[in-house]
């Protein structure tokens, strides 16, 4: 067996009796139900080699991680005119927080927040109706991926739809202020389709490959986006990917990183590995609780952080 193969299962064994810690996401019902006693972990390396343990093939809702997919895509579409939009700046505020909307004009801090995601979806609607959209964000994380059998899981989307209030009310409020081209209805259909993709830390390790790899898959050979704008996403994956707790992820694990209130977390080692992790307990911050501490044990076991 690799050394690596045993770090991933060490990990796996070492955090056993804190499976089912933290709290799982109640506000979207359908993630109410998932059992959170489970810890799933892939490490795809980027001359090809890949590691997993524990729950690694169950698919689960990536949520925001797909915020960093949909950036990717709508950085290629707009290029930089996106940043007119959208800021770069830590939130400081939980990920669907209103207050600071309203200070700053309705321009979302960041992509990762609720409201920067949106406005991110409005880009990537560009005058088509939101069922193209989705299907063209479907298509490409399985381009990502290598993985044709991704999906939307329609009953989270559904679920969401019925519940998602608060998400309403932020795409409103930056329409008032004429930062959306379209109904909030239409942008929400897709921000929250792209939410509901399900995949499993296998699928989302290899579709990070791109962000390890300076722009490209290497085990697929395909360019995604050039050097220069992986290393972007990568420092913004830093900074904002863990909301109000990027300071204590970059603290305890210092990799760029993206969570999602499913439970999962993106985290990408430049230059080695492409990282995912998935245990559905969440802390206050709504980043996994048992994630996070799997991340932070794989930083200190490889010595990978980015510090
Ligand atoms: O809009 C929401 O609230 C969810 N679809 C996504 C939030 C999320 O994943 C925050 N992550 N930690």
């Amino acid at each position: 067996m690799s050394e690596l193969q045993e770090l991933v299962e060490g990990i796996r064994r070492d955090l056993e009796s804190h499976l089912g810690e933290g709290k799982v996401a109640d506000y979207i019902p359908e993630l109410a139900k998932v059992d959170p006693r489970q810890l799933g972990i892939a490490v795809a390396t980027i001359d090809g080699g890949f590691h997993t343990a524990g729950d690694a093939d169950t698919p689960f809702s990536i949520q925001s991680i797909s915020k960093v997919f949909t950036l990717t895509l709508a950085l290629g579409k707009a290029g930089d005119a996106l940043w007119t939009r959208v800021g770069r700046e830590p939130s400081g505020t939980a990920f669907n927080s209103i207050v600071q909307l309203e200070y700053e004009k309705g321009r979302p801090r960041n992509p990762f927040i609720n409201a920067g995601a949106i406005a991110v979806a409005d880009l990537i609607l560009a005058g088509h109706q939101p069922r193209e959209a989705i299907g063209e964000i479907v298509h490409f994380v399985r381009f990502l991926a290598g993985d044709d059998s991704i999906a939307i899981d329609h009953e989270v989307a559904k679920s969401e739809t019925e519940t998602g209030y608060r998400n309403l009310a932020l795409a409103n409020f930056m329409r008032s202020f004429g930062r959306l081209d379209h109904p909030a209805e239409h942008v929400l259909g897709v921000y929250f389709h792209h939410c509901a993709l399900a995949m499993s830390c296998r699928q989302l390790a290899r579709a990070g490959l791109y962000l390890a790899a300076g722009g490209s898959n290497p085990v697929l050979g395909s360019r995604v986006v050039s050097r220069e704008r992986a290393r972007r996403i990568n420092a913004l994956m830093l900074m904002c990917g863990h909301y109000d707790g990027s300071g204590d992820f970059a603290y305890r694990v210092g990799l760029p990183g993206k969570s999602g209130v499913g439970g999962g977390i993106l985290a990408v080692a430049p230059g080695k590995a492409s990282i995912a992790v998935w245990s559905p307990g969440l802390d206050q911050h709504g980043n996994s609780l048992v994630g996070t501490a799997a991340l932070e044990l794989l930083a200190q076991r490889t010595g990978w952080s980015v510090f």
